[in-house]
């Protein structure tokens, strides 16, 4: 099977990249110019995807059966107030390589995020309405909603929080620069009012080629299934790697106000993940052990 994963040097698009079947062709689509120090396991294409036309003729000569969409822009707080300079890669691209595959009939997988909800006390469900409280959020809600009306078949997969071991030259979570800045013995800030359920990128990835393997089309909530604040979730952190965990200090959102709003409180029921895909995400624990123990093998 002809995969094409975009994104493939990101947090997920590597993961991606590691655990697919090894009788997949993947063709991975990555941006940089600078490539020192990436590893990207698959043959790889650099092109910027905002280049409409070359992307098409990427597609044309790939003729992938799946697409799996990663790239975007995921820095909330860089699409905040800049909604119209992001809506090409965040919106536009979604939709036109959705409308590909509906008239090539290949499979897609977007990658939207929990920020399509605002937060709330309950669990969301896989069909919960969507209800976004910042740009980024608004970006990705207008997304699935165009990568499905172009193409009902579409799978739309919902991470929440990811963590792992970025390529040297990635975007770091918020895990890897915890335990960059406290191994440094910096102190860290941590919000205590904002609850999440954070999620392994290596266990999205198998949670994708799982829903891929049964044909599932709709949304996929995706989550560790353990909610617990970020200052809990920091010094959980520090207990696994063995760090200082008296540099960690509380705060709370209202001493970040320049930062984009963020949900208070997300959870999901994960029932599509568990009942119908029959997947346990490890908890943010193991994960973190396995974080952990993967750390050598990641060159670190
Ligand atoms: N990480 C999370 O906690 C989280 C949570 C919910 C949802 N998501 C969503 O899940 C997806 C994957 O997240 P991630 O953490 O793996 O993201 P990531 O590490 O930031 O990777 C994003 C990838 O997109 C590429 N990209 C961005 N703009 C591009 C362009 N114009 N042309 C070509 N490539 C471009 C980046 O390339 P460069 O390396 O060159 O920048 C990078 O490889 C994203 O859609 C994100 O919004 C992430």
């Amino acid at each position: 099977m002809r995969v094409l994963i975009s994104g493939a040097n990101g947090l997920l698009g590597q993961h991606l990249v590691q655990s697919r079947s090894q009788e997949f062709e993947i063709l991975g689509i990555i941006r940089s110019k600078n490539l020192t120090g990436i590893r990207v396991e698959c043959e790889t294409r650099e092109l910027d995807l905002t280049q409409f036309s070359e992307v098409i003729q990427v597609l044309d000569t790939f003729a992938p059966e799946v697409i799996i969409h990663t790239a975007a822009e995921g820095r909330v707080d860089a699409v905040q107030e800049r909604i119209d300079e992001f809506r090409t890669l965040n919106v536009k691209l979604p939709s036109l390589l959705s409308k590909y595959a509906k008239n090539s009939g290949a499979q897609i997988v977007h990658l939207s995020s929990n920020a399509v909800f605002g937060g709330r006390a309950e669990s969301y469900s896989d069909y919960s309405g969507l209800d976004p409280i910042n740009d980024y959020g608004v970006l990705k809600a207008e997304a699935e909603r165009s990568v499905i009306e172009q193409n009902p078949g579409a799978l739309i997969i919902r991470p929440i929080l990811m963590y792992g071991w970025p390529q040297p030259s990635g975007r770091q979570n918020p895990v890897t620069s915890w335990i960059a800045n406290l191994r440094e013995g910096k102190k860290i800030r941590v919000v205590d009012d904002v609850w999440t359920e954070p999620l392994a990128a290596w266990d999205c990835a198998e949670a994708i080629w799982c829903a891929l393997d049964t044909d599932m089309s709709g949304p996929l909530n995706v989550s560790g299934g353990v909610k617990m604040s970020l200052l809990e979730f920091a010094h959980k952190v520090a207990s696994v790697f063995e760090l200082d965990s008296s540099l960690i200090e509380p705060a709370s959102s209202g001493d970040f106000p320049t930062l984009a709003p963020r949900p208070g409180s997300t959870s999901f029921d994960l029932k599509r993940l568990t009942e119908e895909l029959r997947f346990h995400p490890l908890s943010p624990l193991e994960g973190l052990e396995k974080l952990k123990h993967d750390e050598p093998a990641m060159g670190r």
